[in-house]
């Protein structure tokens, strides 16, 4: 019986011309694509948004220690990167009264975000936006809140040294940020919160001035985000820059050299805004010797994002 149906079918098929066939076989083409098309705007009508890491919220003692290890205070503007039910803007706002602003591409969590805002009585402080976190302008945030994963957390990390001022502070819920070292680890209820601070770009050629130094003195600095090496040219010597380091703009560094046989050891400290830095230096003793001042040739300075 199948067989004489489908002898017929393909007899009708043969009495039919090459373009209709052609039209029948791709109808029946298009019609076995429909499961995906179909598939594909159910996703999209659902509004379900391609999300880099899923929604777990951050307890409350987990959150407000993220508050005291940013020291946030009224005077800051805390941005929180995929913020879920935006609890962590909310208690800064609440708590700290900071400004806020978070950031999520599930529609649904924004929405949460600012009904609790509202609940909470804050929205006269905290700003929620639907967008994807890599497409966000972040550069006024002065706090920076995340609870991603580690791969995303690397993802970000070049956008966040080049977009946040140096000094803007960075706190991570249970992920590291590769080889950018924390300023400090911390544990709560069992999962870790890694805190950073934006270093300041200290790289390339300064120009040194100072009652200390011989002079001209020039200082090469090359930067590994927060940590500097480099060297330091006065008169006819080179000095290795020692234990150098970076907080925000906050420069600090040893030179040692030998005076007249003897050992001399000092710390330089310094402020740098732009191409310019200007300090104090010190002698082992934590007295101040003399002031310094460095300016820097522009062309020689690099990006430190990576
Ligand atoms: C682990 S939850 C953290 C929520 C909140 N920050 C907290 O600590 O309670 C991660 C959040 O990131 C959001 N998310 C994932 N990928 C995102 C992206 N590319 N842009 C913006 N938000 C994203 C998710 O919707 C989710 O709400």
């Amino acid at each position: 019986m199948i067989n004489k149906i489908c002898g017929e079918a393909m007899k009708k098929m043969r009495m039919l011309s090459t373009a209709t066939q052609g039209a029948i076989i791709l109808f029946a083409f298009l019609v076995a694509l429909l499961p995906w098309g179909c598939q594909a705007s159910v996703q999209q009508t659902q509004g379900k948004p391609a999300l880099d890491v899923p929604y777990e919220p951050t307890s409350n003692t987990i959150t407000q220690e993220m508050l005291r290890i940013a020291n946030v205070t009224s005077a800051d503007v805390v941005y929180d990167l995929g913020c879920g039910d935006g609890r962590i803007v909310i208690m800064a706002a609440k708590e700290r009264k900071a400004r806020g602003v978070g950031v999520d591409l599930d529609p649904a969590r924004i929405r949460e975000s600012k009904e609790n805002a509202k609940s909470a009585g804050v929205t006269h402080l905290v700003q929620f936006i639907e967008q994807n976190l890599f497409d966000t302008n972040i550069s006024d945030a002065t706090v920076i809140m995340l609870y991603l994963w580690p791969e995303v957390n690397l993802k970000l990390r070049p956008k966040l040294l080049r977009e946040l001022r140096p000094g803007t502070r960075i706190v991570s819920h249970s992920h590291t940020m590769g080889d950018w070292k924390p300023e400090s680890e911390t544990k709560v209820e069992g999962h870790y919160l890694y805190f950073f601070i934006v270093p300041a770009n200290s790289t390339g050629t300064w120009r040194l001035t100072g009652p200390d130094l011989s002079n001209p003195a020039s200082l090469r600095l090359t930067q590994k985000f927060q940590m500097i090496q480099g060297s330091m040219s006065s008169g006819p010597g080179a000095y290795p820059v020692m234990n150098g380091r970076l907080k925000g703009s906050s420069i600090r560094f040893v030179i040692e050299r030998m005076v007249q046989g003897v050992k001399e050891i000092r710390l330089f400290e310094g402020n740098i805004s732009g191409n310019v830095i200007v300090g104090t230096v010190k002698n082992q003793m934590g007295n101040t010797v003399s002031a310094w001042k460095a300016i820097r040739d522009a062309a020689t300075a690099v990006p430190i994002a990576e």
